[in-house]
């Protein structure tokens, strides 16, 4: 894994045997408020259980839990991660300074595992080191999916039907999946298994991301 600094000058990490980075190469704080919050926790009133596919970096933990306390609304936030980033590279990524947050970053990724943190009033983490394939979730909990997982095409074990009705069966009625693809395959399976979609613009100036509905 090494840094790589996005076209406005923020911090992501890039694999180079997949040759995928974690965010846009144009901004990664802007896709996730427009994909995540903008497209996630804004489209549900009230408290808010969300489950995260990749906690990776923490920004959409970050930017969630600065959304709790702007709202003023209760967030429970699931995060899976099989491969947490070594501190060494966290310590390098600069979204703590450029939102003001630096502690909250910090105890995003201090937190402990398998147990729920208090990380503010009215934000609860709770850190699953396991693969979606293999971790048992349940049943009508989230209001919110964040599918944050790598590319359709670096990681199609995680685009799959069965993968995508494991998380409808996860979400509660009216929940989303907010992701920031729109592949036609994602499209087709998301909607054998029962969501509802819509396909609002993506961020950085993309055509458009997915935001499927069980209705
Ligand atoms: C595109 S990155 C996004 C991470 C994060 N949301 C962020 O903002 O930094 C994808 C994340 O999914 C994680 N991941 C990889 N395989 C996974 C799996 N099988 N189940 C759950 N997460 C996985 C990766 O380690 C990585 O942190």
């Amino acid at each position: 894994m090494e840094l790589h600094t996005t076209k406005n000058g923020e911090k992501t990490l890039y694999i180079p045997k997949m040759d995928e980075t974690y965010h846009s190469r144009n901004g990664a704080i802007s896709e996730s408020n427009h994909v995540f919050i903008r497209h996630g926790i804004n489209r549900i009133n009230g408290d808010i259980h969300i489950l995260e596919i990749g906690l990776g970096t923490g920004l959409n933990a970050l930017l969630a839990t600065q959304e709790a306390k702007k709202q003023n609304r209760k967030i429970y936030y699931h995060t899976l991660e099989p491969y947490p980033i070594p501190h060494n590279l966290l310590n390098q990524l600069n979204y703590g300074q450029l939102l003001n947050d630096k502690k909250l970053f910090e105890e995003i990724h201090e937190a402990s595992w398998e147990i729920s943190v208090h990380l503010t009033e009215n934000f609860v983490i709770y850190k699953t080191q396991q693969k979606l394939e293999e971790v048992i979730l349940d049943f009508k909990k989230y209001d919110v999916v964040f599918f944050d997982a790598f590319a359709p095409k670096k990681q199609p074990e995680l685009w799959n039907k069965t993968i995508f009705k494991k998380l409808f069966e996860s979400l509660k009625p009216n929940g989303i999946l907010t992701t920031y693809s729109a592949a036609g395959k994602l499209k087709r399976d998301l909607k054998s298994v029962g969501f509802e979609l819509e396909h609002p613009p993506g961020a950085n100036g993309k055509r458009e991301m997915t935001v499927a509905i069980k209705k």
